[in-house]
């Protein structure tokens, strides 16, 4: 059973997960970041030590879950030194477990499949844990391991994994920018952010509702073609603004009428 954990890394992923283990009871041992101030407030909040230098990482903590970006977590895990069979994790959509073997026989990947901001409270009952191991033992201590903070898991293997990420890209990040779109087209006629909210959480309920697919509306969809121009006009001074509004005009447009509906 993993009792205690070190965490490499104290941005969103690191934050939410080290609150989650130390609600449940689980003594998050060390933090090790190179940022001194997310770091040492990281360590605060869950009692724990904190160190920026990967010589003074404890070498014999349960678990390592490594929440950084994939180059750092490969760097980090060739340098860091632990005991046999010490059980190393990374939370990364795009990275193979493989980047362990040399450390230990006991890794995996504890990959969670939501989006983590560290001002955002998080449910973890909301957010399915997509958990891959090296072998039987380690799996059946990630399941252990998401169970305790009350998440669902899902076996996901390193290509499905990949494909999860991808999915994920589209469909929060591109989504999330494309918002970030509407509002700067707001702010930059003066009018306020906050006219999109309610649109927004309509157009979330019916997602949730109905689906992608029978919630679309808009001038690509029914085909409008006046008001595409007029939109292509207004935003031909913006290249970016201009490209990303025919690339998602011309994917509606082919999603719902290239077979001539
Ligand atoms: N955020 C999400 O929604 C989410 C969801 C699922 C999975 N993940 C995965 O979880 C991991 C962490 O994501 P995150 O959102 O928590 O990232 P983040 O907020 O940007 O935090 C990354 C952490 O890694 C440190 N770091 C970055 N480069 C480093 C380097 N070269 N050497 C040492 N430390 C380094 C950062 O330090 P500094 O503060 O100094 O930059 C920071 O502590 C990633 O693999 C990501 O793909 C993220």
């Amino acid at each position: 059973m993993i009792s205690n954990i070190i965490l490499a890394g104290s941005g969103n992923v690191a934050y939410h997960l080290a609150k989650a283990f130390k609600k449940a009871g689980i003594n998050i041992k060390q933090i090790f970041s190179r940022n001194h101030t997310s770091g040492k407030e990281l360590a605060l909040i869950t009692d724990s030590i904190f160190t920026d230098s990967i010589d003074e990482v404890f070498a014999n903590a349960d678990a390592y879950i490594f929440a950084m970006n994939d180059e750092a977590d490969k760097d980090i895990a060739k340098r860091l030194k632990v005991e046999n069979n010490k059980i190393l994790l990374h939370t990364a959509g795009s990275l193979s477990m493989e980047i362990f073997k040399q450390k230990t026989s006991n890794y995996g990947v504890f990959y969670p499949f939501q989006t983590f901001s560290k001002d955002i409270d998080l449910n973890f009952n909301k957010v399915p844990i997509c958990i891959e191991a090296s072998n039987l033992g380690t799996i059946n201590e990630l399941k252990e391991l998401s169970k305790s903070i009350c998440c669902k898991y899902y076996e996901v293997n390193e290509d499905q994994r990949k494909i999860l990420h991808l999915s994920g890209v589209f469909a929060s990040n591109f989504m999330n920018h494309c918002v970030y779109l509407g509002g700067k087209i707001l702010e930059k006629e003066g009018l306020s952010t906050e006219m999109l909210k309610p649109l927004l959480q309509q157009s979330f309920d019916k997602i949730l509702n109905n689906g992608a697919y029978m919630s679309q509306t808009g001038p690509a969809r029914r085909n409008d073609l006046i008001s595409i121009e007029k939109h292509l006009d207004f935003v031909k001074k913006d290249k970016n603004l201009y490209d990303i509004y025919k690339i998602f005009t011309e994917s509606i447009y082919k999603t719902y009428h290239a077979d001539g509906q």
